[in-house]
């Protein structure tokens, strides 16, 4: 398969199936925003709950917040974006379009696309200039300069003012964490590759406060948990690597920086950062409010500011991976078969339930099951068309499991379980089909 084709191929199945559609579509689209349709919606969930599974309820030392979008103008200052976290942007006053120019080398020139923008004999492009990539409002009824307020570029932030409330209310003890998911925005220059990289997305950010001194040693276990928890994903594992920061790319507050990358059909590309971001951030705080973010540490008999861990994953990039590392197409009797292979407890639907015909009392023995079945799992019913298309059509978004009612059910009060990836059939008692299914979407 041509690896542009794949990207291709999975935009169109995307839309076509309800998993993502392009904001604002009926006017001619919104560039680089995208809306989540009902299956798409369920995916980016069971991937977010998996997160907030493995980071918050199954450990011990690390809290859940919800933190407001919108946050005091000075904290943006603090924490350095608003003189830093900006890209050098080119303009080409001939067709109009915008580059990064540290990024001129992967761009195609709008003129002429099999060259990069400058190439081209009628290209003009004026000097890099710093470009800001935080979107500002402005806050209550009067616009005034003092009323500008940001959208937040990271949830970060909303961690660190919260740090103190957090610790005082759970009484953590160091080492602990705060992880969070939300929007960020950011005003990206070259936005792209669908869903990717978007001007509005989610982030699953955690920050793991820590003894001073200890930072390097937590680096290195957060590292290891969280290239674990991509894998548990069910990522192939050769498209998973590690790109360590040089000096050169580290962000503004970053000690030392890893990035998970995953082989995309655009090739490697970034899907969650591991930053040891030390005491950058509550320093700057602590300095920019005058209010003491100390910790005193009863056992050491010693105050300091907490060095800081951060492990940062992009909602909607992840689910992307998920579905371009799911999507395959097989031959099958001379048919092309679509295949989305999530990983059950990330499959949009779990179980579809399907009459084999409208007659014979099976599509009231299907509607029972499937109403017994839905109170457990996502689950789907469909008595449209004939059975080997209504096959198909799960395959292609994922569900793992098809149960068809029969002929024979009413004989002998049995089901056909058909699975996804292999394509077998089991029979099973349509009392025994919620264990069944149970012990298979864990
Ligand atoms: N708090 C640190 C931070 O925000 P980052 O490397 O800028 O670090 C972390 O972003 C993650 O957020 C990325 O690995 C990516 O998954 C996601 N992300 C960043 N910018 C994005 C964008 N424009 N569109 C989609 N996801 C993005």
């Amino acid at each position: 398969m041509a690896q542009t084709s794949v990207m291709d191929k999975l935009v169109s199945l995307c839309k076509r199936r309800g998993f993502v559609f392009q904001s604002s579509e009926i006017y001619g689209g919104l560039g680089s925003v995208w809306d989540y349709g009902p299956l798409g919606v369920e995916l980016k969930r069971n991937i977010k709950d998996r997160w907030w599974h493995a980071m918050v309820r199954a450990r011990e030392d690390i809290e859940g917040l919800d933190a407001a979008i919108l946050m005091h103008p000075k904290v943006w200052e603090a924490s350095g974006h608003v003189a830093g976290f900006t890209d050098p942007l080119v303009d080409c006053k001939t067709c109009k379009a915008r580059f990064r120019a540290d990024q001129i080398g992967d761009a195609a020139c709008p003129q002429k696309p099999s060259k990069h923008p400058g190439e081209h004999s009628t290209c003009a492009l004026t000097e890099p200039r710093m470009f800001n990539l935080m979107f500002k409002t402005v806050m209550g009824p009067v616009e005034e300069s003092g009323s500008v307020v940001y959208l937040r570029p990271e949830t970060a932030q909303g961690i660190y003012v919260n740090y103190l409330n957090v610790l005082q209310s759970s009484r953590q003890k160091i080492p602990f964490g705060i992880a969070q998911i939300g929007k960020a925005f950011r005003n990206e220059i070259t936005p792209g590759n669908f869903i990717f990289r978007t001007r509005e997305f989610e982030q699953m950010e955690m920050q793991f406060f820590v003894k001073p001194g200890e930072d390097a040693e937590w680096f290195e276990r957060w590292r290891v948990l969280r290239m674990a928890w991509h894998e548990g994903l069910g990522l192939t594992p050769e498209k998973l690597r590690w790109h360590q920061h040089a000096e050169s790319e580290l962000a503004h507050y970053a000690r030392a920086a890893y990035d998970i990358e995953y082989e995309f059909p655009f090739g490697w590309n970034e899907i969650e950062g591991v930053h040891n971001r030390g005491d950058f951030d509550l320093t700057n705080h602590q300095m920019a409010s005058g209010k003491k973010l100390e910790y005193f540490d009863q056992a050491a008999n010693a105050r300091y500011l907490p060095n800081v861990v951060e492990t940062s994953a992009g909602a909607d990039r992840i689910a992307l991976t998920v579905l371009v590392d799911a999507f395959r197409e097989e031959q099958v009797e001379g048919d092309t078969r679509t295949v989305l292979g999530f990983l059950p407890s990330v499959a949009p639907i779990k179980a579809a339930v399907l009459p084999l015909v409208n007659k014979d009392a099976m599509p009231e023995t299907a509607t029972a099951l499937f109403n017994d079945l839905r109170k457990r799992f996502a689950c789907f019913y469909d008595d449209g068309g004939a059975i080997g298309r209504r096959y198909r059509r799960m395959d292609e978004v994922g569900t793992p499991y098809c149960i068809t009612v029969d002929g024979q059910t009413a004989t002998d009060q049995t089901v056909t379980v058909r699975h996804r990836d292999s394509m077998a059939q089991d029979r099973v008692s349509i009392d025994q089909v919620a264990a069944y299914l149970g012990e298979r979407l864990q």
